[in-house]
C-alpha cells in the first residue's frame, strides 16, 4: 500500500493507495476516533460494497449506521442532503459521530459538506469508489451541493480525516465512468507534469482495461499532484485553480445540459479540449499540442467535441453559464489555458475568440 500526506498544519491527513487500502487500513489504525459511525452511500454502491465496509466498521466503532441515497447528480441538492441530517438526528447522533462517504464524487462532495455542517463540523473520512472520486474529488476538501443557478455553487471547504483509495471497489465501475474518471487523470498532464502525460500515452489502453497496476500509478500521480497543489493552496486563491483545466467549458455543458445528462468527467474532457484550442488561439500552445491532448482524450474514450446547448444562439449560452463560473471576476471569465506543455495560467480571454472556439468545438 502506498501513503500521500496532504500537508495542511492540523488539517493534515493520510491517502491510503492500494489493492486492499481498506482492510489495512484499519489494521493501521488510522481511523479517527468516535461513538458512532454513519456510512453515506447510494442505492448503486451500497448493494456491491457498503456490507463488507460495514463489517469492518463493526470492529472498530460501537455503533455503525447507514444511509443510501438516491444515484446520481441530479441528486446532489439540498433535499438529499437534509436527508443525512435528518437520519443523524433521528439516530440521535452527536459530535462524535464520523461520516464515512462510500462513493463517487457525488456522495463524497455531499457527506462532505454534511461533515462541514452538522453540529458545526464532525469528522468525516473519504472511500472514493469511482475513479474519478479516487484521483481527485475525495482529496482536498471540496464539498459542495449543486443550485438550479450554477454547478458547486453551495458548499464549504472542509477536510476528511483520511482517503482510502482501495482499487479493488473500481472492479465494479462501468466502463463510461472510468472513463469520465480518466479526463481528471489526463488533466494533470498539460497543467503540471508531461512525463505523466507521456506515461499516460503508453498506458491509456491499460487503464482502460482496468489494470491494477496502471491504475495504481494513475491515482497515486494524481494524488501526489493534488495533494501538492491543495498543500500550496488550500482555498483557491491562485495555484488551485489550475486543477479547473476545462472544468470551465465543462460545467457550462454539464449545466445546460441538465445535470446528469453529460458526466462530469465527459464535460471536463471536451471541455479540455476547449481550453486547449482557446490557448492556441491565443498564441499559447502550438496545434501540435492540441492534437496530442484531443488523442489522448478521445483514446480514454471521452468526448471531444461539446454538444449544442442552444440551437439558437450556442456560444452565447455558454458564455452566460461560465460569467456565472465561481472564478470570474465582475462577469469576466477566467480560463485555466496551458501556457506551454505542463504549464498552466488563469487568463480571460476576447469574447469572440471564446465564440469562436465554442463555434469550432461543438458538435
Ligand atoms: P458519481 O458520484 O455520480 O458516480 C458515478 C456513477 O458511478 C454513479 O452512478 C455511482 O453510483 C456509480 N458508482 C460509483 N462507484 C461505483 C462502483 N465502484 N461500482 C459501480 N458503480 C459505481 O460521479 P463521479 O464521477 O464519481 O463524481 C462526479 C462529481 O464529483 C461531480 O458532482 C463533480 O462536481 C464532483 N467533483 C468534485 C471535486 C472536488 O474537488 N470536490 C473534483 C472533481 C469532481
Ligand atoms: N477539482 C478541483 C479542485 O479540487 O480544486
Amino acid at each position: 500500500m502506498h501513503s500521500i500526506r496532504v500537508n495542511l498544519a492540523e488539517n493534515s491527513y493520510p491517502i491510503l493507495i492500494g489493492r486492499s487500502a481498506l482492510e489495512t487500513s484499519f489494521a493501521d489504525g488510522v481511523w479517527p476516533d468516535a461513538e458512532a459511525v454513519m456510512i453515506v452511500t447510494n442505492e448503486v454502491v451500497g448493494p456491491l460494497h457498503a456490507d463488507s465496509l460495514r463489517g469492518m466498521l463493526a470492529g472498530r466503532y460501537p455503533r455503525v449506521l447507514e444511509l443510501r441515497l438516491p444515484d446520481g447528480e441530479a441528486y446532489k441538492d439540498w433535499e438529499t442532503l437534509n436527508q443525512v441530517f435528518q437520519q443523524l438526528l433521528i439516530n440521535t447522533c452527536g459530535r462524535k459521530t464520523v461520516l464515512v462517504a462510500l462513493g463517487g464524487g457525488v456522495v463524497g462532495d455531499m457527506t462532505g459538506f454534511a461533515a462541514a455542517c452538522f453540529m458545526r463540523g464532525v469528522p468525516f473520512v473519504q472511500v472514493p469508489t469511482t475513479l474519478l472520486a479516487q484521483v481527485d474529488s475525495s482529496v482536498g476538501g471540496k464539498t459542495a451541493i449543486n443550485h438550479p443557478l450554477g454547478k458547486n455553487m453551495v458548499g464549504a471547504f472542509y477536510q476528511p480525516r483520511l482517503v482510502v483509495c482501495d482499487l479493488s471497489l473500481l472492479e465494479t465501475l462501468p466502463a463510461r465512468e472510468l472513463s469520465a474518471g480518466l479526463a481528471e487523470v489526463i488533466k494533470y498532464g498539460p497543467i503540471a507534469d508531461m512525463e505523466f502525460m507521456a506515461w499516460l500515452e503508453q498506458h491509456i489502453e491499460a487503464l482502460r482495461a482496468g489494470d491494477h497496476t496502471a491504475l495504481a500509478h494513475a491515482v497515486r500521480r494524481s494524488c501526489e499532484i493534488k495533494a501538492h497543489v491543495v498543500g500550496v493552496d488550500e482555498r483557491e486563491s491562485g495555484l488551485r485553480a489550475i486543477l479547473n483545466f476545462g472544468h470551465t467549458f465543462g460545467h457550462a455543458i454539464e449545466a445546460g445540459m441538465g445535470y446528469g445528462t453529460w458526466l462530469h468527467g465527459e464535460g471536463v474532457g471536451a471541455g479540455m479540449v476547449m481550453a486547449v484550442e482557446l490557448s492556441h488561439r491565443l498564441g499559447l500552445v502550438d496545434a501540435a499540442f492540441v492534437q496530442r491532448l484531443r488523442s489522448l482524450i478521445e483514446r480514454a474514450g471521452l468526448p471531444v467535441r461539446g454538444p449544442v446547448i442552444d440551437a439558437q444562439d450556442n456560444a452565447g449560452r455558454y458564455l452566460a453559464w461560465m460569467r456565472g463560473d465561481k472564478k470570474s471576476e465582475a462577469g469576466e471569465i477566467r480560463f485555466v489555458l496551458i501556457d506551454g506543455p505542463g504549464r498552466a495560467v488563469m487568463r480571460s480571454a476576447p469574447d469572440g475568440v471564446v465564440r469562436e472556439v465554442i463555434d469550432a468545438c461543438c458538435a
